[in-house]
C-alpha cells in the first residue's frame, strides 16, 4: 500500500506534502498573512458550529448532486484557483483539472496559474471556470474573456480581495520570491528534496502561463510572488468594471472575496450570478471575518438571488454540510487539493476528492439528509436566516 492509500484525511495529505516539497513551496501553500489567524480561524469557525441531526429517516439512497456555475456537479464542491500549481507537481493544473473532472466537481484555473487556459480545456471536458485578476494592461482582460469563450469555459470568477499584496512572512522567511532568488533557508529547503529537484528540472519550467507574454521580464528586484504580480494588478478596478466584464462574458459569473453583505448586494445588482464568500484562505486581510462567519449575513442579504459559494477552511465533510445548512449553494477549497497534488500528482488530488466524498455521504446519512436540497437551517444550531429557514 502506498502512503497515499494510507491517508485517512486531509491532514495526512498535508503531512505527505510537507515530506515531498521543498520548505519554501510547502510554506507558500500552508502559510497566510500576518499572524495567520484567519488560516486557523477559517477551519475553527466550522469546527465550532454545531449540526443538529434528525433520525428515523430512510437514508439508504443519498445523492450529493447539485448545480453550480452552470454545471451539474457530483458533489457541491469547487477547487479554488491557486497560483503556480506546477511548482508543486510537474503535472500541475492539468492533473488537478483531470481529477476534478473525474470526480464531477468544478475546477477554477487561476490567472497566476502555470498552465494555459487552452491546455486546461484540452485536459478534460469537466466543469471549469477561469479566475480573473484585472491587470494594468486592460487588454489582457478582454483577451482572457475571449480565450475562455473559445475554450468553452463554464464560468468566470473575478477575485476582488487583492487590491494590494498582503504581508506573508513565511514567503519571505523561506525565500519564495519572484524572480526566484533563494535565501539561505530557501537553499537548504530545496537541497534536502532531491526528488523534487529532479522532477522540476526534467520538465519545462513553471511560468505564469496566462500572463507571461504581457508581463515585462528581467526585473531583478526580489519580491514575493503576489507582490510581483500585484505590481501588475490594476488597483483602480471598480464595480463598473465588473458590470462590463459580466455583460461581455454573458454567462455564469462569480465574485470571489466577498465578506460584507453590502458588497454581496452590489455584486448581485451589477449582474453576478454567484458570490464566493472568502478571505482568500487567510492570505490577504488577516483578522477579517472567517468565510463561515461571513456566510450567514450574506445569505440574509442575497440568499435566493444568486449562488453563494463558501470558500476557505473546509477540511471535513461536516464543514461542507455546516456551510450548506447556513445557506451556501456549495463550498470551495484550495490547500487540500494542493497537498494531495504534492503528495501524489493526479492520484493525490483524486484521493483528496474521494476522502471528501466518502465523508460527505456518511455525514449526510448521520444528519438525516438524502439530497443536498434537504440540508437546511434546521440542521445547524444558532441563527436561522431569513432566506434559508
Ligand atoms: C494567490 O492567489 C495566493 O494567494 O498566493
Amino acid at each position: 500500500m502506498s502512503r497515499l492509500d494510507n491517508a485517512l484525511n486531509f491532514e495526512d495529505l498535508r503531512k505527505l506534502a510537507r515530506k515531498k516539497l521543498p520548505a519554501p513551496l510547502f510554506n507558500y501553500i500552508d502559510g497566510g498573512a500576518d499572524n495567520e489567524s484567519n488560516v486557523r480561524g477559517n477551519t475553527l469557525a466550522f469546527d465550532t458550529a454545531k449540526l443538529v441531526p434528525e433520525y428515523l429517516i430512510d437514508v439508504s439512497d443519498i445523492s450529493l448532486t447539485t448545480r453550480v456555475l452552470g454545471r451539474e456537479l457530483a458533489m457541491p464542491l469547487l477547487l479554488s484557483p491557486t497560483g503556480m500549481t506546477r511548482l508543486f507537481h510537474p503535472a500541475g493544473e492539468t492533473a488537478v483539472s483531470r481529477a476534478a473532472s473525474a470526480a464531477g466537481v468544478h475546477y477554477a484555473l487561476s490567472t497566476v496559474g502555470s498552465t494555459s487556459i487552452e491546455d486546461v480545456a484540452a485536459a478534460s471536458d469537466g466543469p471549469r471556470c477561469f479566475q480573473i485578476y484585472v491587470m494594468k494592461d486592460r487588454s489582457l482582460t478582454h483577451e482572457f474573456i475571449q480565450r475562455c469563450k473559445d475554450a468553452r469555459y463554464d464560468a468566470l470568477i473575478l477575485t476582488v480581495d487583492l487590491p494590494v499584496a498582503s504581508n506573508r512572512e513565511r514567503e519571505l522567511r523561506y525565500g519564495f520570491t519572484m524572480p526566484p532568488k533563494l535565501n539561505l533557508a530557501g537553499i537548504a529547503g530545496f537541497a534536502v528534496k532531491p526528488g523534487w529537484i529532479f522532477n522540476y528540472l526534467s520538465h519545462p519550467p513553471a511560468l505564469l502561463a496566462n500572463v507571461v507574454h504581457k508581463i515585462p521580464q528581467g526585473s531583478s528586484q526580489r519580491s514575493s510572488l503576489m507582490e510581483y504580480v500585484a505590481k501588475q494588478f490594476d488597483t483602480a478596478v471598480t464595480w463598473d468594471d465588473l458590470e462590463w466584464m459580466i455583460s461581455e462574458w454573458g454567462g455564469p459569473f462569480a465574485v470571489k472575496g466577498i465578506l460584507s453583505p453590502s458588497d454581496a448586494r452590489k455584486a448581485v445588482d451589477v449582474g453576478a450570478s454567484a458570490v464566493m464568500v472568502s478571505n482568500h484562505g487567510g492570505r490577504q486581510l488577516d483578522g477579517a471575518l472567517s468565510s463561515f462567519e461571513a456566510l450567514g449575513p450574506i445569505v440574509d442579504e442575497v440568499g435566493g438571488e444568486c449562488e453563494i459559494i463558501c470558500d476557505g477552511g473546509i477540511r471535513r465533510g461536516t464543514h461542507v454540510l455546516k456551510a450548506l445548512a447556513r445557506g451556501a449553494t456549495a463550498c470551495s477549497t484550495g490547500r487540500p487539493y494542493l497537498y494531495g497534488l504534492a503528495a501524489g500528482g493526479e492520484a493525490g488530488v483524486a484521493k483528496m476528492l474521494k476522502l471528501l466524498r466518502t465523508e460527505l455521504k456518511i455525514d449526510m446519512g448521520l444528519l438525516g439528509c438524502r439530497s443536498i436540497n434537504e440540508v437546511s437551517g434546521k440542521h445547524i444550531s444558532g441563527t436561522i436566516h431569513r432566506n434559508h429557514a
